[in-house]
C-alpha cells in the first residue's frame, strides 16, 4: 500500500505536536493540554503507524519514552526508567492477560494493585545507606539530577536503617512518585493567589497560579533554589527499584515492599495483592469510585505481576515492562471551545458569569456548561470566547474552566468584558457592593429574579411542589401566567395546556401538587418567601416560636431578634420583606387561595444542635441528599454549603467533595463519618 503524501505530512505534524507538548510537560511543567487530549494525539499516531510501519522512525514520539532535555545535570539511569502501556477500559486489560498467559508456562498468577499517583517518577540512590542522588524519569534514559530538592522532601529516608537489623545493600535505587498532596496544593494557591492581588495592586504581571497538584508538584521540584522547594511540602510512594547491588534476593514484589518498608520507605497503604484479573477489574472500579476520598491526585491504578521470575520471563517491549499495565481512569479534565460567557442571575440579583462550552464527557457525565464564579475570576483566569479551554470536573464536583491553552488562542481575541446592565429586557445597571466579590443587578422587576424565586419557593426544601421545575417555570413565565409566586395558586387546567408539553394528566399532577403545597408546614413557607439571610433552621424556631405567619408579620424585629441564632440583621431582614408592597401584595394571594398560615409541626427532635453548624459532603449512609440537612436543621442545628472555622463538623458521605474535605484538615474542623453522624444527632456531641 503506497502512503499519500497528505499522511506523510499528517504524520509529521502529529510529530511535531507529541514533541511540543511532550517538552511543555515534561520540560516546563506547563502542560498547555490535558493527560486524555495528548492521549489522543499519540494513539493517532500509534494507529496511523500500525497501518503504515514504512512510516515508523526510530525518532517518532511512539518510540520515545520522554522528550530529552537539560537544566539540571543529566543523570544516566543505570537501569532504564521505562513507562507503563495502558489500558483503557476492561476488554484491553482481559487482553493484557490473555498476552501474560501466553508467555509464561503457568496461568497460575498473583497481581500487585497499586493507585497510580499522578506525579512526577523519581529514582532515588542510595550508597551504603546514604541517599547520594535523585533524578527524575527524562527520557527514561537520561534524567536530571535533582538531589538538592528531593533532600528537602520529610518522608524520604536520607539515611537507611532497617527496623528488624537487616543489612543494608551496598547500592540501592529506589523509585516511586514524587506527589503533592491535596492540602498542600491548595495551601499554596492560596497563598499565589493573595501573592498576585499584591502584585497587581503593585502593578506587576500576576504570575500564573498552577493548575492542579501535578503541575505544582513539578514546578517545586524543578526550583533552582532548594530553599524554595523545601517549604512546598511534597511526599513521595516507593514501588519499585532500579539498580541494587547486596540486597536480598527477592521473589516477589511483595518482598520488596516488605523490604522497602522495613528501611523506612512510605509504601501506599492502599496496595493490594489479588489473583484474577475480575479482582483486578473490581479493584480499579472500587478507586475510580473513591478516588476523591484520597488526599492526593490518582488518574488510574497499576497493575503488576507479583512473582519476579515471572516478570524475568516475560521481559520489555521498546517502550514498557510486558509485566505490568496501567488501568486509566475516565479523564476529569479535557480540553474544549469556550463558545460564550454568559451571565445567570439568581433569586437575589447576583450576577453568575458561567462558560458556554462544546460539550465535552467528563467523569463520566456530558459537561456543556460551568461556572466562572464571579467577575475577578474571570479576570484572573483570562478565558475568553473563542478559547481553548481546559475544563475539570472531579467526581460530583461542579465543572470548573481551569484555564486557557494559550497556544491555541484565536488572534485577535480581546479580554471578556462583564456586562454592565442586567441581562433581562429591563436592562437595570449592574452593581457592584464595594469589597464584595459579587456583582448584582438590583431590579426587583427584573424577570430572571423573579424566575428564580419561583423555581427557588417551588424547591424540595421549601414548599416541595413536583413538576414545577426550572422548565414549567420559564414557560410560565413566558407567556405571563405568574409574575410572582402568590400567582402560583392562580393557576388553571386551561392555562397549563397552553404549556408546550402538557396535556390533561401532567396539568392535572401539577395543579395537585400546586393544591397539595398549600398545606405545608410554617418553617417551609418562610423558607420559600426567600427573605434574605433567613435559612431552614431560623425559619424553624420562627415558626415554633410565633405559631402563625400573621404573628411574625406583626412582630416587632426586637421581638424577633430574641430568638436564638437569629440576631439583628436577620430579624431587620424579615420586618423590611414584610413592609415591602409587593411582598404584601403576595401574601394576599396566598390568603385568598388558602395557603396555610399556621402549620406547626412540632418536630419530636431533640433541640440538641441549636447554635450549631454541621456540613454535610457526599452521600451519608440512610440519608437523602436533603434528608441528612434536614436531620440537621429539625434538631435546631444549621447545614450550611462550605465548611469555614465556625463549623461544628464536616459530616463526609461516600463521593464527598475534595474542596470541603481539605478546607475542614486545614481548619481543624472534627471529619466524621456516617456512624459518628448518627451518635451526633442522638447526643447533639461528637462521639469521643
Ligand atoms: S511502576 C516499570 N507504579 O506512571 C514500572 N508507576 O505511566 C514503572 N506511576 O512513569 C512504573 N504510580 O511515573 C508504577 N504505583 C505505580 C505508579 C507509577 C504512578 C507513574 C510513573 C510512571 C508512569 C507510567
Amino acid at each position: 500500500m503506497s502512503v499519500s503524501k497528505d499522511l506523510q505530512k499528517n504524520v509529521l505534524i502529529l510529530r511535531a505536536q507529541i514533541a511540543h507538548h511532550n517538552e511543555l510537560y515534561h520540560g516546563q511543567d506547563s502542560p498547555e493540554i490535558s493527560d486524555a487530549a495528548f492521549d489522543d494525539l499519540l494513539r493517532k499516531l500509534k494507529e496511523i503507524e500500525a497501518k503504515y510501519p514504512e512510516l515508523v522512525e526510530e525518532s517518532s514520539p511512539s518510540q520515545i519514552i520522554g522528550a530529552g532535555f537539560t537544566t539540571f545535570e543529566p543523570v544516566t539511569h543505570r537501569v532504564p526508567m521505562t513507562s507503563l502501556d495502558n489500558a483503557m477500559d476492561s476488554k484491553e486489560l482481559q487482553a493484557w492477560g490473555e498476552r501474560l498467559i501466553k508467555g509464561l508456562d503457568s496461568a497460575a498468577m498473583q497481581f500487585a494493585c497499586e493507585l497510580k499517583i499522578d506525579g512526577l517518577a523519581m529514582s532515588i540512590r542510595y550508597e551504603d545507606g546514604l541517599l547520594v542522588q535523585a533524578a527524575t524519569r527524562g527520557d527514561g534514559k537520561v534524567g536530571e539530577d535533582v538531589t538538592a530538592n528531593i533532600l528537602t522532601i520529610n518522608v524520604v529516608p536520607k539515611k537507611l536503617s532497617s527496623k528488624t537489623g537487616k543489612k543494608i545493600p551496598s547500592v540501592l535505587e529506589v523509585r516511586g512518585e514524587v506527589y503533592m498532596s491535596i492540602a498542600a496544593f491548595q495551601r499554596l494557591r492560596d497563598a499565589k493567589q493573595i501573592e498576585n492581588e499584591k502584585r497587581i495592586i503593585d502593578g506587576k504581571k500576576p504570575e500564573t497560579v498552577p493548575a492542579n497538584p501535578r503541575n505544582a508538584g513539578a514546578g517545586s521540584l524543578r526550583q533552582k533554589n532548594p530553599a524554595v522547594t523545601a517549604t512546598r511540602d511534597l511526599s513521595f510512594w516507593a514501588y519499585q527499584l532500579g539498580e541494587v547491588v547486596g540486597a536480598p534476593n527477592f521473589s516477589s514484589h511483595t518482598e520488596t515492599f516488605e523490604f522497602l518498608r522495613d528501611l523506612g520507605f512510605p509504601i501506599n497503604p492502599e496496595a493490594k495483592t489479588v489473583e484474577t484479573l475480575a479482582q483486578v477489574v473490581e479493584f480499579a472500579a472500587t478507586w475510580e469510585k473513591n478516588r476523591h476520598e484520597l488526599n492526593y491526585e490518582i488518574d488510574g491504578v497499576v497493575v503488576k505481576l507479583d512473582d519476579l521470575a515471572q516478570r524475568e520471563q516475560l521481559g520489555f517491549t521498546a517502550r514498557a515492562p510486558r509485566w505490568a499495565i496501567a488501568v486509566k481512569f475516565a479523564p476529569e479534565e479535557r480540553n474544549t471551545i469556550l463558545k460564550n460567557i454568559s451571565v445567570s442571575i439568581g433569586r437575589t440579583g447576583r450576577a453568575t458569569p458561567f462558560a458556554e462550552l462544546e460539550p465535552v464527557v467528563l467523569s463520566g457525565s456530558t459537561v456543556s456548561m460551568a461556572t466562572l464564579h464571579n467577575r475577578e475570576q474571570v479576570q484572573f483566569k483570562d478565558v475568553r470566547p473563542g478559547d481553548t479551554v481546559i475544563v475539570r470536573k472531579a467526581g460530583d464536583v461542579i465543572p470548573e474552566v481551569v484555564g486557557p491553552v494559550l497556544s491555541l488562542r484565536p488572534k485577535n481575541s480581546k479580554p471578556w468584558k462583564f456586562p454592565t446592565t442586567c441581562v433581562c429586557d429591563l436592562k437595570s445597571t449592574f452593581v457592584q457592593v464595594e469589597g464584595e466579590s459579587d456583582t448584582r443587578c438590583v431590579e426587583p422587576e427584573c424577570p430572571f429574579q423573579r424566575d428564580q424565586r419561583i423555581i427557588h419557593f417551588a424547591s424540595r426544601g421549601a414548599m416541595d411542589i413536583e413538576g414545577l421545575g426550572e422548565k414549567t417555570v420559564f414557560a410560565l413565565s413566558d407567556k405571563n401566567f405568574v409574575a410572582d409566586i402568590g400567582d402560583l395558586y392562580t393557576l388553571t387546567i386551561e392555562k397549563l395546556l397552553q404549556l408546550d408539553g402538557f396535556a390533561e394528566l401532567s396539568a392535572t399532577n401539577l395543579l395537585t401538587a400546586i393544591n397539595n403545597s398549600k398545606t405545608r408546614p410554617l418553617a417551609k413557607l418562610l423558607v420559600g418567601l426567600g427573605i434574605k439571610n433567613l435559612g431552614p433552621a431560623a425559619s424553624e424556631s420562627l415558626a415554633r416560636r410565633f405559631g402563625s405567619l400573621d404573628a411574625i408579620i406583626a412582630a416587632k424585629s426586637e421581638q424577633l431578634s430574641e430568638i436564638d441564632g437569629l440576631g439583628e440583621v436577620i430579624a431587620n431582614s424579615i420586618t423590611r420583606w414584610f413592609k415591602d408592597k409587593s411582598h404584601q401584595a403576595i401574601i394576599k394571594k396566598f390568603r385568598t387561595a388558602g395557603v396555610e398560615f399556621g402549620n406547626v409541626v412540632v418536630s419530636t427532635s431533640p433541640q440538641n444542635l441549636v447554635g450549631k453548624a454541621v456540613v454535610v459532603t457526599g452521600t451519608v449512609e440512610g440519608f437523602s441528599r436533603e434528608g441528612a440537612q434536614e436531620a440537621i436543621t429539625s434538631r435546631g442545628g444549621k447545614s450550611p454549603g462550605s465548611v469555614s472555622a465556625k463549623t461544628f463538623a464536616l459530616v463526609v458521605g461516600s463521593e464527598p467533595g475534595v474542596s470541603k474535605l481539605t478546607k475542614a484538615e486545614q481548619l481543624n474542623v472534627p471529619i466524621i463519618n456516617s456512624a459518628d453522624f448518627l451518635k451526633l444527632l442522638e447526643t447533639g456531641e461528637l462521639p469521643k
